[in-house]
């Protein structure tokens, strides 16, 4: 195996511990980011006067090659190298000759590989932070369709009071919405620049860090060269924030297998989403959302992996830390896939809002608005809800719902019911009398969708 190293050893590394060791067939997903810092690093060298600008033009002549060829499918990385940087040195020098040989003054590959890294995550938290952002563009448009559609909201999974699925959809928005801005806290926190910390004490040559850390866009350089090669918390933060959306999905997803089953038929998964059974000809089953609601454990693997892998390690580089690479990439591309194909499942699913309306209406939801009501007419609430729930029994036995009975038998559970009960117990003034911020009402929800919209809008501008 080619590698960079090698003067001081007499002896052939073990096959299958060379095997062990190299990282080339997961951290070539570095590749770019590693010839962005190495470029970066060329150009700061030949400011400072370590390399003239003669071998800088060179080897960001030779890296900026290998990395169209390698795009364009002429050159591929084999895995006769260690890792991505022994592999990008080594054709850079048997390209350019003697001037590739000076790429690596003054870094080591614990600066290059910290810096790699958080290149890569730095462009993850963004396009996870776009993916979130397309999924909360479609929950706000079904928000926006469904302000009246009624259903029943549930505690303990038992129907308990009326509401909209704009309601029950915009809890979901706003969990998403603290996803967003979970991974613009991360990116604040982690948009410091390692590179310049060499093994682990600095170097001895006149680096100008700021100014590589100026080049790649990073807010400045970090501070201590010893943390700045053993850090990794911004990946665990990171994977922290993905089990966090992986938990929502799931929790999203659960609702959905529920409502998409035959007994409540809330919603209608659309076919493209769905798979069907080898044997049942009648199945038509919820493999996506079962599959997001699965591989949720993976991601907290990730993040209980990482953190288990650093709790133990001295200061200051170990090689424990190459074991950050395959779950995160894993978790990524995970959660990125999840979070695309369940905005796809969403916009195509079919929501009847008959039926969703119907089970409002026969679960009793509206039973604590008789309650207040008769609070309104000067019952005490204890009492209230007494008369109520004998009430419900009763219907219970009747096979009706509340607004069935008639005012006579209303009356012989209380003298305090009207003719005005009716009206108060309806569906549509049980919700819309929930007006405070926050609450199904009409009016407030076309608040808080207001205040999404700007939410997204001023997000979408920062991002052109
Ligand atoms: N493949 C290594 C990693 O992922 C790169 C850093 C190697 N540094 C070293 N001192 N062996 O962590």
């Amino acid at each position: 195996m080619a590698q960079l190293w090698g003067g001081r050893f007499t002896g052939e590394t073990d096959r299958l511990a060379s095997q062990f060791n190299a990282s080339i067939t997961f951290d070539r997903k570095l590749f770019a980011q590693d010839i962005e810092g190495s470029i970066a690093h060329v150009v700061m060298l030949a400011k400072q006067g370590i390399l003239t600008g003669e071998e800088k033009d060179q080897i960001v002549r030779g890296l900026t090659g290998i990395r169209e060829d390698v795009f364009e499918g002429r050159l591929s990385i084999t895995e006769e190298y260690e890792d991505i940087h022994s592999f990008v040195e080594a054709v850079l020098t048997q390209r350019i000759g003697e001037a590739g040989k000076k790429l690596h003054t003054g870094r080591s590959r614990n600066d290059q590989v910290a810096l790699d890294m958080r290149l890569y995550i730095r462009l993850k938290v963004l396009q996870v932070s776009d993916h979130l952002k397309g999924l909360l563009e479609t929950i706000l448009s079904l928000m926006e369709n469904h302000l009246t559609t009624y259903m029943p909201g549930f505690t303990h999974l038992q129907k308990a009071q009326p509401t909209t699925l704009a309601h029950h959809l915009g809890a979901y928005f706003e969990m998403f919405k603290r996803d967003v801005l979970r991974m613009e806290d991360i990116y604040k926190r982690m948009n410091y620049c390692p590179l310049g910390s060499g093994a682990f004490a600095g170097t001895t040559y006149p680096l100008d860090r700021s100014y590589t850390a100026y080049l790649m866009g990073f807010e400045g350089p970090t501070l201590n060269s010893m943390d700045s090669v053993a850090d990794r918390d911004y990946i665990i933060e990171f994977l922290a924030a993905l089990s966090t959306i992986m938990m929502h999905l799931s929790r999203f997803s659960e609702e959905i297998i529920i409502w998409n089953s035959n007994e409540y038929r809330f919603v209608e998964i659309d076919d493209g989403f769905s798979t069907g059974s080898s044997i049942m000809p009648q199945k038509k089953n919820p493999d996506i959302a079962e599959l997001v609601r699965g591989k949720t454990g993976r991601v907290y693997g990730a993040l209980m992996s990482i953190l288990t892998t650093m709790k133990g390690l001295p200061l200051a580089y170990n090689k424990d830390m190459q074991e950050d690479k395959e779950v995160t990439f894993d978790a990524i591309e995970t959660v990125e896939n999840c979070l695309i194909l369940f905005k796809g499942m969403l916009s195509s699913m079919k929501f009847n809002e008959q039926v969703m309306e119907r089970s409002a209406r026969k679960g009793f939801t509206n039973a604590t608005d008789a309650a207040d009501y008769l609070v309104g007419k000067g019952v005490a609430f204890r009492d209230a809800h007494g008369i109520v729930g004998q009430m419900v029994l009763f219907c219970i036995e009747k096979e009706c719902s509340i607004d069935e009975l008639s005012l006579e038998e209303l009356k012989r559970f209380s003298p305090s019911f009207e003719s005005d009960i009716y009206e108060a117990v309806s569906l549509k003034t049980c919700v819309e009398k929930r007006l405070t911020i926050g609450a199904p009402g009409l009016k407030a929800m076309e608040e808080v969708i207001r205040i999404n919209r700007e939410f997204l809008e001023t997000r979408d501008k920062e991002r052109k």
